[in-house]
């Protein structure tokens, strides 16, 4: 059997350079790759909905604004299918069952979850469906059989959560229709985690701290000339420091060596640039100019393909119409097996009928 990937994304906001380089070129890289069988990219609306309940009317603007970023960032809807969560509604019944495969202990010793419960300010009113989504995302994962999961660090937790699921239903049911979910998180380390423009560790729609994929020229410029550096690199001869330099963060995620040639020649690698500042004499501005230059280059294609997307809105709905239809299909069959697993196939089960009949035969 082939490879087969499945990642998603909440739509609450438009994506930002954090999803970019945490997960969205990894996409693009690995849809490239011919490595995969299938690979499906979901819009998690439904999840979206466990904190946002009182609020739909968010989550259905953004649904397409996430659509228009994937196809932006370069997502081919040739090679992969992209689909809305909660037009799959097999996946809220794999849902069901799963909950038995897990304990509310277990849930609440989620990491990523307790962070977020304490963010949300649902210490006091932890709505279940919040609690139990990682078990909702085991459905998304294994609703495809999916082995490959990129995704971002903060998804580890989720990941763990669905490997331990499938163990024990496959165990329970003494079965391998579940596959065990592997993440790929991205090899640069920056990459994991993008702090926002603040310095704060990660950006956050919330925090106002955010790059969006889809900010014009002039805004990625504003953000970048306005970006944390090293609060104590206060003249241009000062020696500087690069631990928790925004600047300098956002240029290991994104520089390649061949833009200092086009962009600033003084120096020819990234090192070289960094030892000036450290030493003294490399003024921020300098390098927060060339990091405008850097995104800017990364950014100009992604930017061009949304202006054309948008002017085919009819197109993208058509992209979500037909995706979510092969990820139906997909998760039905998947279901199917799943349920004859658990032997609650009662009515195509002609045995069971005959064992009963078998049983009150005089
Ligand atoms: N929790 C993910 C996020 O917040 C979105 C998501 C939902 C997801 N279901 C998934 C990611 C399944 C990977 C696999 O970004």
């Amino acid at each position: 059997m082939g490879k087969i990937i499945l990642t998603g994304d909440r739509p609450t906001g438009r994506l930002h350079l954090g999803h970019y380089v945490g997960s969205l070129k990894e996409r693009v890289r690995l849809q490239n790759s011919g490595e995969f069988e299938k690979i499906f990219i979901m819009i998690a609306d439904a999840q979206a909905l466990t904190d946002n309940f009182d609020n739909p009317e968010k989550i259905r603007e953004n649904i397409i604004e996430v659509a228009l970023d994937y196809l932006a960032a370069g997502l081919d809807p040739e090679k992969v299918n992209i689909f809305i969560q909660s037009q799959v509604q097999e996946l809220t019944e794999f849902t069901f069952y799963y909950m038995n495969m897990v304990t509310l202990a277990r849930l609440e010793r989620n990491p990523t979850v307790k962070q977020e419960i304490v963010l949300r300010n649902f210490e006091n009113s932890l709505p279940m469906g919040f609690l139990t989504y990682p078990v909702s995302q085991t459905a998304d994962i294994t609703a495809f059989k999916a082995d490959t999961v990129p995704v971002g660090e903060d998804q580890l937790p989720m990941l763990e959560q669905a490997r331990e699921i499938v163990r024990k239903f496959n165990f329970t049911y003494n079965t391998d229709v579940l596959v065990e979910p592997e993440a790929l998180i991205p090899q640069n380390e920056t990459c994991r985690r993008l702090p926002g423009t603040d310095g704060k560790a990660k950006m956050s729609k919330s925090l106002g701290n955010c790059i969006y994929l889809a900010d014009t020229e002039e805004d990625v410029q504003k953000k970048v000339m306005s970006m944390f550096t090293d609060p104590d690199h206060l003249k241009v001869s000062d020696p500087g420091k690069l631990e928790g330099n925004t600047v300098f963060t956002y240029l290991d995620a994104f520089c390649k060596d061949e833009y200092f040639a086009e962009y600033c020649p003084d120096y020819s690698t990234l090192d070289e640039m960094k030892a000036h500042y450290q030493r003294g004499g490399l003024g921020d501005v300098k390098v927060k100019r060339f990091l405008n230059s850097v995104l800017q280059e990364e950014l100009a294609p992604i930017r061009e393909r949304r202006a054309k997307w948008q002017q085919d809105i009819p197109g993208v709905y058509e992209i979500l119409k037909k995706g979510t239809e092969v990820a139906r299909a997909e998760a039905k069959t998947t279901l199917e097996d799943m349920k004859r697993a658990m032997k609650i196939n009662y009515f195509e089960d002609g045995a069971l009928m005959q064992s009963h009949i078998d049983k009150y035969a005089k």
